[in-house]
Formats: C-alpha cells, structure tokens, sequence
C-alpha cells in the first residue's frame, strides 16, 4: 500500500539526493559559511564543489544537457545549501531564476546556447526584472529595448541584481512598447561580455553577504535580434511565470536556514548549563524548541506540496508559490530570531552561526516579491476561484 501510494513522504531519489547535497554540504560549504559572511565574498569553493558535483544548476533539463532534477528535487539541493550558508543556495537558486525565462518561452536555438552552457558550469545566469522605480511594482519596466535592423539595442539601469557581476549570463526585461505598460514588455539574454553592460557597487547588506547584489547598466547594448526570449510584448509574463516556479526555491532557503538554526540551537541548549541543569531541561525552552520544529515542519510540508504543482504545472501553482515563500520565510524569521534568544548573549556575537542566520532569513521577507506582494497574489488567486486541487 505505502509502496503504491506514497503520499507525503519523499521517494527514495529524493532521500538519496538530499544525503549527496549534505554530504557536500558538511564537507565544502558549511566550514566556510562564516568567513564568506565575514568577508562578504562570493563563495567560491561552493561553486566550485556545486559544479563538481553537478548541484550548480540542477532543473536543467537533460535535453540541454543538464542532470533534469524535478522542482522537488531542486528545492531539497537548495533547502540543504541554505541549512549550511545561504548565499551558497542563492547560487543554485539564482540559476533557476534567470535561466527558467529562457526555459518557459526561448527558441530551441536559445535554450541549446545557453541552458547548455548554463548546465556545463561556463557562467552563473541572473535575473534583471528590478528597477530603481520598479519593485513591487514591477510593470514600471523603464528599461528601454529598440529594435535596429539584425540587433536590439538597450539601455537602462537594474537595481537588487543578485550575483550581478559574477553571472556571464542575464535574462533582461526591457519596454518595447512603451505605450502597452506590462504587454509592451519583452525578455532578452544579455552576456557580461557584450559591451555596453556594467555592474555598480556591491550594496552594503544586512545579510547574504556572500551573495553580490549589484546594480546592472546597459549602456546602448547591441546584441543580435535572436537574443529576444520567445515573443515580443510576452516578457512580464514570463518573468511572472518564472517567479511561479521560482518562488518555491525561496521557501526552500527559508526552511533549510529554519532547521540550521534549529539543529543549532538544540545542540547548545543541551550543553548549556543554568541553575544546575542543561536549559533544555526547563520547559519554557522545551516550549520555544517545539514551536520552531513544529513550524518548520508546516513550512517544509508546504513548500513539497508547492514543489509538487511546480513540477506538474497545476493551475493552483501560483497561489501555492506565493504561500510557500509568505509562509516559510515568516516561520524562518520567528525560529532563526528564537535562536538567537536561545543562544543569549552568545547568539547575539558573531563567534555563533545563529545571529549570521537571522541576518540571512530576513531577505526571504522581501525577495522574489515582498510578503506584501505574495498576499495580493494569493488573494487574487483566491478572488478568482482557484482553490487547491488535491
Ligand atoms: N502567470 C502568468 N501571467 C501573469 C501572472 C502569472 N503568475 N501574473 C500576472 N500575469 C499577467 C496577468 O494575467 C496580466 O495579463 P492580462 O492583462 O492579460 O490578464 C499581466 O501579467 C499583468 O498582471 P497584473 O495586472 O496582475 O500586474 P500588476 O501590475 O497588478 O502586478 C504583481 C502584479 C503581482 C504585483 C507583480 O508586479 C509582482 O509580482 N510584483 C513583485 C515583483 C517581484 O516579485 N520581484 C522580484 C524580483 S526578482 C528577485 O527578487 C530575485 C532575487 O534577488 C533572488
């Protein structure tokens, strides 16, 4: 029966992925997780042992080459990764992220280039949809893409572009038709080396230090017509379908920082002694305790089930992204801040890994859509009647 009808557990691929990804975890990503914040570097030797290994980019499709991990698979690499350092699982993420609009709607051509080069580990690809007056607002495109012969050239400014700089590749959202708001808007794949591009300063952040979020310029940048992802005047829609998809990679985050903190924290309280006796013997902490692993479990049930429409493609997937990425991160803010309060005083210095977690939960609040924004999504979704198909 269990066997026919596995409901709510993981198949044992799924087990077995999660065991690889920790391994490589423990060994390359972990040991380096507080020096990378430290020094706010780019993580190297993750992305070094994730392309070793095959984690770098995983949801490409075998097709182009890449290892075709399923979105629940994806979500299980990078909820690992962030257990140990989240800026390491934003390289994962981020791959998804500014790769899937090529995926969705990119010519056959397109998808080879560079998902093929995406899965051979030649470059990290970005997602450019942000703009200094489009945030949540994220039709406000101002970025401009004119059409000239064989090329489009573009010229604008992105703001909040995470691994700008590293990336070589980055799939851009640019106005077409300034008249049309979010139907006049298109997508392009822009290389770092195609002249014209430049990166600003890294942003001085409070947390996923390892992670360089940069502004990305465009300065009268030609690249060749065929770089245009699927039709003219389809590009929001793309990029709103990708953030369907990807939504569900940031409740992943926000789980896998959750249970670091957690596993963190149930492991001091035992050796911490007050009054005579380990703390995790007075019930006021067995309650704290309680609530983080009981809500990390409702998050992480959540985002699976998320994974699950992801992969299939259910019409009730973007009501399900958008709760995933609300409600985790919620949960990841509440347990990694309940570690810090478990830790002390310790867990406020920087000697302990919990206070560098609560620093890397609070972007799951606010990337990839704010709370805010999740909330309208998901009322909209309900408003029109689509509800869970379980
Ligand atoms: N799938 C397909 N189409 C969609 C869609 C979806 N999920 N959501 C919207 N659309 C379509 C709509 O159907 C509509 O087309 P029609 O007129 O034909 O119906 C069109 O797109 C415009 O949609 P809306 O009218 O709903 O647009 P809006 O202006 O009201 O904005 C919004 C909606 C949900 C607020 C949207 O702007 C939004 O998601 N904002 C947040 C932006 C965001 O998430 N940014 C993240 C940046 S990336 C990042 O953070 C990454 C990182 O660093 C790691």
């Amino acid at each position: 029966m269990s066997d026919q009808y596995p409901l709510f557990a993981l198949s044992e691929e799924h087990q077995e992925i999660r065991k690889a990804i920790r391994e490589i975890c423990d060994a390359k990503i972990a040991p380096a997780a507080a020096a990378v914040d430290e020094e706010a570097r780019y993580p190297q030797e993750a992305h070094d042992a994730l392309i070793e290994t095959e984690f770098f980019a995983p949801h490409v499709p075998e097709a182009y080459g890449g290892v075709g991990a399923d979105a629940l698979a994806t979500v299980l690499v990078i909820e690992e990764i962030a257990r140990a350092d989240v800026s390491a699982s934003l390289i994962p993420a981020v791959n998804k992220l500014g790769s899937l609009p090529v995926q969705i709607g990119g010519s056959e051509e397109l998808k080879k280039k560079y998902l093929g080069a995406l899965a051979a580990g030649q470059g990290n690809f970005s997602y450019c949809l942000s703009e200094p007056d489009a945030g949540s607002d994220a039709a406000n495109q101002k970025t401009r893409a004119v059409r000239d012969g064989d090329f489009w050239v573009l010229n604008g400014v992105k703001r909040w572009i995470t691994n700008a700089g590293v990336s070589e590749y980055y799939t851009v959202l640019a106005v077409t038709d300034p008249s049309m708001r979010s139907k006049g808007i298109s997508a392009f794949v822009v290389e770092k080396s195609d002249e014209g591009v430049s990166f600003g300063a890294p942003e001085k952040k409070l947390g996923i230090k390892g992670s360089p979020t940069r502004e990305v310029y465009f300065d009268n940048v030609r690249i060749p017509a065929d770089r245009i992802i699927g039709e003219e005047g389809k590009g929001f829609t793309y990029a709103m379908q990708t953030l369907d998809h990807t939504r569900i990679t940031i409740a992943a985050q926000a789980v896998g920082v959750a249970q670091g903190a957690l596993d963190y924290a149930l492991g001091y309280i035992k050796e911490r002694q007050q009054f005579g006796k380990p703390i995790a013997e007075f019930q006021g902490v067995e309650f704290m305790v309680a609530d983080m692993g009981m809500k990390i479990e409702a998050a992480r049930q959540l985002t699976y089930a998320a994974a699950g429409r992801s992969e299939r493609g259910d019409k009730d997937l973007t009501f399900f992204g958008a709760a995933a990425k609300a409600f985790a991160s919620d949960v990841a803010m509440q347990v990694t801040t309940d570690a810090v309060q478990l830790l002390g005083g310790y867990g406020f210095t920087r000697d302990y890994p919990v206070e560098r977690m609560m620093r890397d939960a609070k972007i799951t609040q606010i990337y990839e859509g704010t709370n805010q924004v999740q909330r309208i999504v998901m009322a909209r979704q309900l408003l029109a009647g689509i509800q869970s198909t379980l």
